[in-house]
């Protein structure tokens, strides 16, 4: 059985008080919950968060890292000062990185292999654009990215890692894929799974779905055979709507 998984990825979004008053409210309302639950707050709040959600269940993620351990690197954050704050996940290839800041395949691949290394969970992201969609090649654009992202992986390792399948063109538009649509995505990245590692690896693999997720289409999407968590943005970023899309029914 795989475990239900919800994630929110608050983005560039909250300062330290505001994260640490989120945070708490929702460390109240999942006290019994059985889902697996992960925030992921900006790096500058991560030590306020960390701090709130000591002894809670709820897990702290990063919403990116960069490539190397140390060094001159201007701007980056290596995965020793994220697991010294007692970050547990990381965000990986999130599709803003990828079409806004310009990372590609074999730098996320890069990324993955450092985060998987430091003992770090991976959510690694991928997901066609609107253009690939309507050219009929979003299929092998999400195969490709699983492919190179996950380059030199072991399948042992495969226990750290999420898939979110996250279609850019629903990404903060209030476009959400059909859940038939997803699922079909999602059914695509599972077989993938069982031919690059083995039936029990692909079976076993956690796949979420991301863009546009609200309270009133979680069920319908979590219904769906392959689709086994969420990826939330926007509508993480208030309690009541986030406690409502972990508490979907
Ligand atoms: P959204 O973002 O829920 O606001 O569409 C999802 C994401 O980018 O992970």
């Amino acid at each position: 059985m795989r475990k239900v998984f919800i994630a929110g990825n608050w983005k560039m979004h909250k300062n330290r008080v505001e994260a640490a008053s989120l945070a708490g409210e929702l460390i109240s309302a999942f006290s019994g919950e059985k889902k697996k639950i992960m925030i992921a707050p900006p790096f500058t709040a991560l030590a306020t968060v960390a701090e709130v959600l000591k002894g809670s269940k709820i897990l702290l993620g990063a919403q990116n890292m960069g490539p190397e351990e140390k060094g001159a690197h201007t701007g980056e954050i290596s995965p020793q000062m994220l697991t010294e704050l007692g970050v547990s996940v990381v965000i990986l290839g999130h599709s803003e990185r990828r079409h806004v800041y310009g990372e590609g395949d074999e730098l996320i691949n890069r990324k993955v292999l450092l985060a998987l290394k430091h003992n770090l969970e991976i959510i690694l992201c991928v997901g066609e654009t609107l253009d690939e969609r309507e050219k009929d090649i979003a299929a092998q654009v999400v195969e490709n990215q699983v492919v190179e992202g996950l380059k030199g992986v072991s399948e042992k390792a495969m226990k750290q890692v999420t898939i979110a399948y996250e279609p850019v063109w629903a990404i903060g538009t209030g476009r959400t894929a059909t859940a038939g649509d997803a699922d079909t995505i999602h059914t695509l990245i599972r077989g993938l799974l069982i031919r690059l590692y083995s039936k029990k690896a692909g079976e076993e693999a956690v796949i979420q779905y991301g863009g546009s997720v609200k309270p009133d289409n979680t069920a319908e999407l979590m219904n769906m055979e392959n689709i086994d968590g969420l990826l939330v943005g926007g509508a993480s970023l208030t309690a009541d709507t986030f406690i409502k899309i972990v508490k979907y029914e």
